[in-house]
């Protein structure tokens, strides 16, 4: 074990049981986000969209790397496998249906998870306790929030209500998912 993974371990043990529920459920919203590339992956042929899914898993697998350190394994979501599921299901039906679609989900996707991110971080601000979580959550906001202007900046077409309906859905699904996380 590093002297990180002591620190970090340490911290763990600090954590009151409200921001391990809060960290479960980055930790399933990351599991979820690499499993959305993956679903683009499968399902797109369009070098410009594998190239943007190839790019962002990356971060997506940092971004849970970091997260796991501050989870137990019990404490994780005991749901990670319909995570997965939901996450690759949000890739790739979209991107069955071309760039634009692709780029809208990410898109709406990171518009709620920066949502998300930016409430806890104002939290454990106000806190100023775990300084070197917040840290960690700020790092993940500002990538989500790139991530989401070039998903943003790279749509080919304007959505069409079908889309947009598509996109509303991810908001209130994520949403969802979050408050069971938090939980199981
Ligand atoms: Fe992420
Ligand atoms: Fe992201």
């Amino acid at each position: 074990m590093t002297k990180l993974d002591d620190k970090i371990s340490e911290s763990n043990l600090k954590l009151p049981p409200w921001l391990v529920g809060e960290i479960r459920s980055d930790h399933a919203g990351e599991t979820g986000a690499i499993w959305i590339y993956r679903g683009v992956l499968a399902t797109t042929r369009d070098a410009e969209v594998r190239d943007f899914a190839e790019r962002h898993i990356q971060t997506e697998m940092k971004h849970l790397e970091l997260l796991e350190g501050w989870l137990a394994e019990s404490e994780r979501s005991s749901l990670l496998p319909m995570w997965k599921v939901a996450g690759f299901i949000t890739g790739a039906l979209p991107a069955l249906f071309g760039a634009t679609s692709t780029y809208a989900t990410v898109e709406a996707v990171e518009a709620f998870v920066v949502r998300h991110y930016g409430a806890q971080i104002t939290i454990l601000a106000e806190l100023k306790e775990h300084a070197q979580l917040c840290d960690i959550l700020v790092q993940c906001c500002e990538d989500e929030v790139a991530h989401g202007f070039e998903a943003h900046s790279l749509k080919r077409n304007n959505l069409n209500m079908l889309l947009r309906a598509w996109c509303h859905m991810i908001d209130i699904g994520s949403g969802l998912a979050v408050n069971v996380a938090r939980r199981i």
